[in-house]
């Protein structure tokens, strides 16, 4: 698994050691899949009962995975699993976790002043080889990288979820990240068994610069009364192919989570007429309708 199919330059090291900090909902994806895919993984959160839960859906996920990779050879998936929960480690000191780091993928709460205060220790506690990158979706990585002395080893690795089943992966490069550092998060992404894609430092880089301003407009069509929720839906699965339509995916994503992306991108680039919420979505999220996950939303949803 850890076979690279392209030549390295002399001046690049392989990243080998992930340090991956926050194990919520993406760390926990990006720390299984380091793992399996052969890397030794320091999986880090400031909170040990979080820890202790996420060390066990780990474990009921890759018993499902060996379950699919190992139909028939049950004994060579006991030990994948085995093999998998030998390289992961965790630990509540992110300053600690990262002595002996090649890579730190940083997945925390979506705040710039948290992630500032959180990569400031990291950047004197790490070795000068290590590489900083965030996952975060909306922020920008030039922002995040400016408060280390460490710019040209800081770029972005954006995950999808779920980590373990999305291929994709947007490796995003800032005008201070090296050309080095690039080739490496390049590779390594593609060591973690994902397409690799390269965008700027751009809100929203590829995916959720289109997929949020189209989610946003399909709601704007509610606030003008043009259509109904339905027939939006209807309208794109029939008339563009899409798998789903653009108010049941908002409901899928959750409304918090869309507007709190479409607020920080409008006080940006209040020019930019496709970031602004639209009233149908702020009522929601005011009335804690967020989605699937509450049980209603556009639509209602029985458990
Ligand atoms: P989450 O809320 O599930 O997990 C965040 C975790 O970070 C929590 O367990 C929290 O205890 C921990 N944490 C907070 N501050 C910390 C600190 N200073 N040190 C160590 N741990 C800390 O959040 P989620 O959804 O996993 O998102 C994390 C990041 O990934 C955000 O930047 C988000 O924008 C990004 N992202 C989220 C996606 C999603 O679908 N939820 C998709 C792609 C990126």
């Amino acid at each position: 698994l850890l076979k690279r199919s392209f030549s390295t330059t002399p001046s690049m090291h392989i990243i080998k050691n992930i340090t991956v900090i926050g194990g919520g909902l993406m760390g926990s994806g990006v720390a299984q899949v380091a793992a399996q895919t052969g890397h030794n993984v320091t999986l880090v959160d400031l909170n040990p009962e979080i820890l202790k839960k996420t060390e066990e859906s780990i474990a009921n996920s890759l018993s499902r995975v060996s379950k699919k990779l190992y139909k028939d050879k049950p004994e060579e998936g006991e030990k994948f699993v085995r093999d998998t929960k030998g390289r992961m480690k965790i630990m509540t000191d992110a300053n600690q976790s990262v002595k002996d780091a090649d890579l730190v993928i940083e997945a925390i709460v979506e705040n710039m002043e948290v992630k500032h205060k959180l990569f400031k220790g990291l950047d004197e506690a790490a070795p000068q080889k290590t590489i900083f990158v965030s996952n975060t979706s909306s922020l920008s990585i030039g922002e995040i990288a400016s408060c280390t002395k460490r710019r040209d080893r800081f770029g972005g690795m954006h995950f999808f979820n779920p980590v373990p089943v999305m291929k994709l992966l947007e490796i995003i490069k800032t005008p201070e990240t090296s050309e080095e550092t690039y080739k490496e998060l390049m590779a390594c992404g593609k060591a973690l068994g994902k397409v690799c894609i390269s965008c700027k430092d751009t809100p929203g880089f590829v995916v959720n610069r289109l997929l949020v301003p189209y989610l946003s407009e399909a709601m704007h069509l509610l606030d003008r009364g043009d259509a109904s929720p339905q027939d939006i839906d209807t309208a794109m699965k029939l008339g563009a192919g899409y798998p789903m339509g653009p108010i049941e995916l908002a409901d899928f994503v959750g409304h918090d989570t869309t507007l709190a992306i479409l607020d920080s991108w409008h006080k940006k680039y209040p020019e930019i007429q496709s970031f602004k919420p639209s009233n149908v979505l702020r009522k929601l999220v005011e009335e804690k309708k967020l989605g699937r996950k509450t049980g209603e939303g556009f639509y209602k949803y029985t458990k």
